[in-house]
């Protein structure tokens, strides 16, 4: 019979810990919407004990989802169990996932505990999770470097404890399709209990495997699979979801197997977290890069005009490609473009749409055409946390090329308006320079990115700049016709975030003395 392979997606917790895909929570809770409406079987929401907003983002997570079992992760430490289960609970279908290491390597140099010590504290807090939790999954990390003895024995004592998934994570993606199967197949030999429980596979790409290595794990039977969407995740990522779906979708018959993924909702989810995290995906990117359906050889075009089946696989429309249909005019009233919203499956209060509608009328005077990525990018960047320290007055640009360009920047702050004037070779430099003069922190900008979202020269500019403080880093993005505005924008939001990170460092600060 066809399996059923469950997709867990981790685009909020491993995903997030990526660099430059940080989320705020309201995009967080954005993003976990879509994903249910994606069809995954299960959202990793966050990891609750990491800091009190991921708290927040896995509570609030758990609570605005109906359909999705919503997982929360915790290292086997009651601590971490006791806030996972304070955060989660209030899902519909709450899960608790806990972890600890198995290879040799970590065991001695980062947990420095024996293996005995290990098996017992995963045992242990496995048991402690399942007295609070009905689903518990258990991962061993660093799985694929670990003994198969040692694993089947640590496996069989938590499923006993209470465990109902247990998960095989490749962390280091070190592991290869062929070497992976005999691995599963091998601890499946040596465990009693492994067949019983649902066998969970989580793999990272180091060597671009990550995706070759699920599917080798579900023809060990392995049926759930752990991945993220445009595969985001620490250092190479994570296996990625739309691949794994449209896999399962177009050649489900050689694995025996199938999701329940809407491959429809594809590229939309793919593009909201693009515009969330100002990361794109490369061009030629396996389903959702922008030349994964582009056919621009003029065989392959006469082919496909013939039939489309010469050189398509799957058609656009299968991944939900080819509905950026034009939208609203400058006529369009708030009704209608409410209805927009909605039918583009945002759910937004009216305050957001407020603001969203007025941003709209402002694009409309200036645009001629709106398309709905557009739409989708004004949404995405009209959710704000809380209120901004800084907010652009005006700002002036002299630029040409003959001469040296300057730049007047005028900032309005909680105590006053303050002004930077600089000059620099080109616009958005000097514009930078500006802003830097009005601010009193020392900020280094990593990364400053410009792109255009639709066709044509009034295309929206969608900027988004990376910036360093003390160590972290701070991602801001804005999107205007007017590039220079956005690029401004982007950068006064990024430093928006920084300070409120600030501030709420000091108030823990003053709170400790
Ligand atoms: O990569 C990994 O091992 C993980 C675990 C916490 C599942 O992310
Ligand atoms: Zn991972």
């Amino acid at each position: 019979m066809t399996k059923r392979i469950r997709f867990f997606d981790t685009t909020l917790r491993d995903g997030e810990q990526s660099p430059g895909c940080s989320m705020n929570h309201r995009e967080k809770l954005m993003m976990a919407k879509q994903l249910e409406k994606l069809g995954v079987d299960v959202i990793e929401a966050g990891f609750a004990a990491a800091s009190p907003g991921d708290f927040k983002s896995v509570k609030t997570i758990a609570e605005g989802i109906t359909n999705s079992t919503v997982a929360v992760l915790a290292r086997t430490v009651k601590g971490d169990i006791d806030k996972a289960w304070e955060a989660v609970k209030g899902a519909k279908k709450p899960r608790i996932h806990t972890f600890i290491a198995t290879s040799g390597i970590h065991m001695e140099y980062k947990l420095k505990m024996s293996p005995e010590e290990v098996a017992d504290r995963a045992e242990e807090m496995v048991a402690y999770a399942r007295s609070l939790c009905s689903e518990v999954e258990f991962s061993a990390e660093d799985a694929t470097r670990s003994n198969t003895d040692f694993l089947s024995e640590i496996f069989d004592r938590v499923i006993q404890a209470g465990a109902s998934i247990i998960n095989i994570p490749d962390t280091v993606g070190y592991t290869t399709p062929d070497e992976f199967y005999a691995f599963i197949t091998e601890i499946k030999s040596k465990s009693k209990y492994l067949n019983d429980v649902e066998i969970s596979v989580h793999c990272h790409n180091d060597l671009g495997l990550g995706v070759a290595n699920s599917l080798a794990a579900i023809r060990a039977g392995a049926t759930q699979i752990e991945c993220t969407v445009n595969g985001i995740g620490e250092r190479a990522g994570n296996a990625a979801l739309e691949e794994l779906a449209m896999i399962l979708a177009v050649r489900g018959d050689t694995y025996d197997a199938r999701s329940g993924i809407v491959t429809q909702e594809i590229t939309k989810t793919s593009n909201l977290l693009s515009s969330i995290t100002g990361v794109n995906v490369q061009p030629n990117k396996a389903i959702v890069g922008a030349n994964a359906f582009a056919h621009e050889s003029g065989i392959h075009q006469h082919g496909v005009l013939s039939n489309r089946e010469t050189y398509e696989i799957m058609t656009p429309e299968s991944v939900g490609l080819g509905n950026n249909s034009l939208v609203l005019g400058k006529h369009s009233g708030r009704h209608a473009f409410r209805d927009k919203v909605v039918s583009l499956g945002y759910e937004i209060d009216d305050e957001q749409l407020n603001i969203v509608f007025a941003e709209f009328k402002s694009l409309a005077d200036k645009k001629k055409q709106i398309f709905d990525r557009d739409i989708e990018i004004l949404l995405t960047k009209g959710i704000k946390e809380s209120r901004d320290y800084y907010k652009l007055e005006r700002f002036v640009i002299n630029s040409g090329n003959t001469i040296t360009t300057t730049a007047s920047v005028v900032l309005d702050t909680p105590q006053n308006k303050k002004e930077g004037i600089s000059f620099a070779q080109g616009p958005v430099d000097a514009a930078f320079k500006a802003i830097e003069q009005c601010i009193d922190r020392k900020i280094f900008l990593e990364d400053y990115s410009l792109q255009s979202i639709t066709e044509g020269a009034d295309a929206l500019g969608y900027a988004v700049v990376k910036l360093r403080y003390k160590d972290r880093h701070f991602v801001g993005r804005d999107a205007s016709i007017n590039v220079v505005e956005a690029s401004i924008n982007a950068y006064i939001n990024a430093i928006n975030k920084l300070m409120r990170e600030d501030d709420k460092e000091a108030e823990s600060e003053s709170i400790a003395v």
